[in-house]
């Protein structure tokens, strides 16, 4: 019988299943809860011999297989193309990429290593979903090993235009193994259209609708913006609303109101910013001092790229700054901690708190966003406010304030007018976007790619 295999850098261990995981983690395991299936990567080890070993491990009815890094596939690959080339790039961030070619190499060597493991769990008829900038090339190492599996890819990340994706300068060479898969997908229509202008005008590859003739065959891409399971959350957020950590929350809060913002602590997700636009809040509306808190949970995140370093350094300052400037005897305006808390906490968190805030700079979907409003008490709804620049606004336009997060007055009157927004608004705001959320569910997401991977019907 015809498996799903899903290959992913990172894996979830069993405990992880329940932790504050990337958005890439929390949608795979939503999809590959409803059937048996195997989901492969890396276990987030680094160990001295390359040829590490595959492990097993389940998380539910899901087969997970394994394998460590060595260091120095650790240092190219992941720390080095994948984390300090490709991540900055495709966001929009040249500024903080750096290109090494050896790092180029231990990228594509160890799509090749993991490529020739695979070969050995799957059957000819499983169906390979390979997710994300780390394993650009990894069909085309399957391909050079004989299999002839269907193989999707769906990058979790935006897709950049011609003119930033040009600073890679293997781009050319990245662009044809992504041709190399039957069927890529993107979380925005932008971003397929971005990846359609290169491989059309730049490698001069025919279309044919949404199907690209490459010299591997036909390559068809799509969007399929990732989506959440609202109900679960929305079941979830309640039955934790009582918890103790929500009343020890609501404690310290002593009936203020409450902004909320979750994200890895990662340049792309805008936080400086953020911070700065709360700080205008309380410049320029005195009446929300003392009154308002901001809390702004930033688990670390690849601590050992330097980017990350700086951004770390900047935000501290940032929130000390602003603290040491408006803290009062019984007030501290920005609560910043470095630390996760398991998804459930989050999302009573967000049902606790009046406005969620998620403005990254550049952003391929942002969960978050999606989850803070499917965590909502739908009598008593909070506001999102959303970046323009995260793909989650493609769909959440119409029920979010949208906001650029480069321009601080407008953040601050968003906040401003999210905190000062009336029931019936925030009501209707919010069912309007629980329904898109129930419409385009993770459900949708998994069925809609598995559907578009199944090879073309054959005219009788
Ligand atoms: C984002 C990426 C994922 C990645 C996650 C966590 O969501 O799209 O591919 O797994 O961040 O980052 P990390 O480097 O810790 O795996």
């Amino acid at each position: 019988m015809s498996r799903l295999v899903i290959v992913s850098n990172r894996v979830a261990s069993a405990a992880e299943g329940k932790s504050s995981a990337g958005g890439l983690a929390v949608g795979v395991l939503d999809a590959l809860k409803r059937q048996d299936g195997l989901w492969f990567g890396w276990n987030g080890k680094i160990e001295d011999s390359a040829d590490a070993e595959v492990s097993f491990h389940r998380i539910g009815r899901i087969d997970c297989a394994t394998t460590a890094l060595s260091r120095s596939e650790y240092d190219l690959y992941y720390r080095g193309f994948a984390n300090g080339t490709l991540w900055p790039t495709f966001h929009y961030r040249i500024d903080l990429s750096r290109y090494d070619a050896r790092e180029y190499e231990g990228y594509l060597a160890v799509n090749e290593r993991l490529a020739g493991m695979l070969r050995e769990l799957v059957g000819e008829d499983d169906r390979l979903w390979i997710h994300d900038y780390h394993l650009i090339p990894f069909a085309r190492a399957c391909r050079r090993l004989g299999m002839r599996n269907r193989i999707g890819f769906f990058l979790h990340t935006p897709f950049p235009s011609e003119g930033i994706l040009r600073t890679v300068p293997p781009h050319r060479d990245l662009i044809e193994a992504m041709c190399e898969y039957d069927l890529v997908g993107f979380q925005t229509r932008g971003d397929a259209q971005a990846f359609l202008d290169y491989a059309h005008r730049r490698l001069g590859l025919p279309m044919q609708g949404d199907t690209l003739r490459a010299p591997s065959g036909p390559v068809r891409v799509g969007h399929y913006p990732i989506g959440i399971l609202p109900d679960d959350i929305q079941s979830k957020s309640k039955a934790r609303s009582r918890s103790k950590l929500v009343a020890t929350l609501k404690q310290g809060l002593q009936e203020r109101k409450l902004i909320i913002s979750v994200d890895r602590l990662d340049y792309s997700k805008g936080m400086v910013e953020r911070f700065n636009a709360f700080e205008r809040l309380l410049e320029s509306r005195p009446a929300y001092r003392g009154q308002v808190s901001f809390l702004q949970i930033a688990p670390p995140s690849r601590s050992d790229v330097e980017g990350y370093r700086h951004i770390r350094r900047q935000l501290e300052s940032t929130a000390g700054h602003i603290n040491g400037r408006w803290t009062e005897l019984s007030w501290t305006p920005i609560r910043y901690m470095n630390r996760a808390y398991e998804r459930a906490a989050l999302l009573s968190f967000f049902r606790a708190s009046q406005v969620g805030f998620v403005t990254p700079l550049r952003d391929g979907m942002n969960l978050v966003a999606k989850e803070y409003v499917a965590a909502q008490e739908p009598e008593d709804p909070g506001v999102l406010v959303l970046s323009e620049f995260a793909g989650a606004a493609d769909e959440l336009a119409d029920g979010a304030i949208i906001v650029n997060p480069y321009d601080i007055d407008a953040m601050a009157r968003a906040l401003d007018r999210a905190l000062d927004m009336p029931l019936e608004e925030r009501r209707e705001r919010h069912e309007h976007m629980m329904q898109l959320l129930k419409d385009n569910s993770i459900k949708q997401w998994r069925d809609h790619f598995l559907a578009d991977l199944e090879p073309p019907a054959v005219a009788a």
